[in-house]
């Protein structure tokens, strides 16, 4: 008789449908970042690659002053357990920046400090979400999204971005799709990967029906500084935004940290404190050192997310210069935020199938967007953190290419 294995938890299902069934029908472009994980196997065999697929100034590192407040701290021996929640300094940083980006005041105690934004978006998901529930998601989305807030066992109810609607949020198709089980709607602005900044008046109609109807409003604000502040309409100004609005953030994409782990939730009191109970479980505090550096970073650095924005404002233009009047491909730039995209329908090829031979065929990396949601099926997502030379050469790559395949 054969004997029992024990069972994994259906959470392992729920975060990774697809490692769990049979992997005869799984083909090589099934996960999301196959086409990334490629070009980094063939850029550590030495070919050379340009690579737009991920979301990082890859050859800039975090500012000196910055680094050196870390290694500051570890020399002087500040290598123990640290604060659960987040330090009395870096909580007090996370409260005063989020009023100066927000507008909104907040204690230092409605602040938790996280390994990243994913991280905070997971225990944000945990603290507010259950199963029964459903969570409204804007596709396409960030790819963790319906792993991170369907691991509670809340359901996500997609809506698809159209491009009747100049892939811009529809808000009455998204208040639409609260149903009285809704407990939250996510959403991101400037938003990965269309780079939408939402709307204040949109804004304001999503806050007070969240408050009308007893919903949370999640936002990830992790491309917020990549905004002139005067683009960015933020919801937490409108009135019961209080009451309602989490606010998930971090220093990855604007001081180039995306390696030192540091972000943050904000929250009304009760949810802050489910996310320090959370905390203690699920981290037990960030390391000290790397709190010192990021409370240095939001107390001193308004510079580097300033610089960040010029430069992404160049090199936008430069794409534009040379993929706008591309036939058969179609770019699509908000004008904001980290990436353009472009949608290759009228190729004949899958974004996926695009991206994968315009990578083995050029040595550009691109990011297909069918992991994004089935919205993004036809769509491609380039990222503009690179170097001007690398940007232009990888447009250009991708111009022939596209000739290439009407030839
Ligand atoms: C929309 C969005 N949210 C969250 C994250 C995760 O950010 P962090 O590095 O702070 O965990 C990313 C990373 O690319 C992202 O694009």
């Amino acid at each position: 008789m054969t004997k029992p294995l024990p069972a994994l938890s259906k959470l392992a299902d729920r975060i990774a449908p697809e490692n769990h069934h049979s992997d005869a029908t799984r083909s090589p472009g099934d996960d999301a970042w196959a086409v990334h994980n490629r070009a980094i196997a063939k850029a550590r065999a030495g070919e050379s690659i340009i690579i737009l697929s991920i979301g990082q100034e890859a050859n800039e590192t975090t500012p000196e002053p910055i680094v050196q407040q870390a290694v500051d701290r570890l020399q002087a021996g500040d290598h123990h357990y640290a604060d659960v929640q987040g330090s009395p300094e870096l909580l007090d940083a996370i409260a005063r920046y989020h009023h100066r980006i927000t507008g909104q005041r907040v204690s230092a105690e409605q602040c938790t400090a996280f390994c990243g934004a994913q991280n905070g978006l997971f225990a944000v998901a945990q603290a507010v979400l259950e199963p029964g529930c459903e969570v409204v998601l804007s596709e396409p989305y960030y790819t963790t999204y319906p792993a991170c807030f369907t691991a509670s066992g809340a359901q996500a109810r997609r809506v698809a971005l159209r491009a009747e609607d100049n892939y811009q949020l529809n808000v009455d198709r998204l208040l639409a799709a609260i149903t009285p089980n809704t407990r939250a709607i996510v959403l991101n602005t400037p938003n990965n990967p269309m780079g939408e900044c939402y709307a204040a008046a949109d804004l304001s109609r999503i806050v007070q029906a969240c408050r009308d109807r007893g919903v949370w409003l999640i936002l990830d604000m992790v491309y917020a500084e990549l905004v002139d502040p005067d683009q960015l309409a933020l919801p937490h100004g409108f009135d019961g935004a209080d009451d309602v609005v989490i606010s998930v953030g971090s220093l990855s994409k604007s001081h180039r940290m995306t390696g030192w782990r540091a972000g943050w939730a904000v929250a009304p009191q009760r949810v802050a404190d489910t996310l320090k109970d959370l905390s203690l479980c699920m981290h037990y505090g960030l390391p000290p050192f790397v709190m010192s550096a990021a409370a240095h970073a939001l107390n001193n650095d308004t510079q580097t997310p300033k610089l960040i924005r010029e430069a992404l404002t160049q090199r936008r233009q430069l794409v534009n210069t040379h993929l706008a009047n591309q036939s058969g491909i179609n770019l699509i730039d908000s004008g904001q935020g980290m990436f353009v995209l472009l949608d290759v329908t009228q190729t004949g090829l899958s974004a996926k199938d695009f991206a994968m031979k315009l990578l083995d065929n050029t040595g550009v990396s691109v990011l297909p967007c069918d992991g994004f949601g089935a919205a993004g099926v036809n769509l491609i997502r380039m990222c503009l953190a690179v170097d001007s030379q690398d940007l232009v050469s990888a447009c250009n790559a991708i111009a022939a290419f596209n000739l290439s395949l009407s030839a």
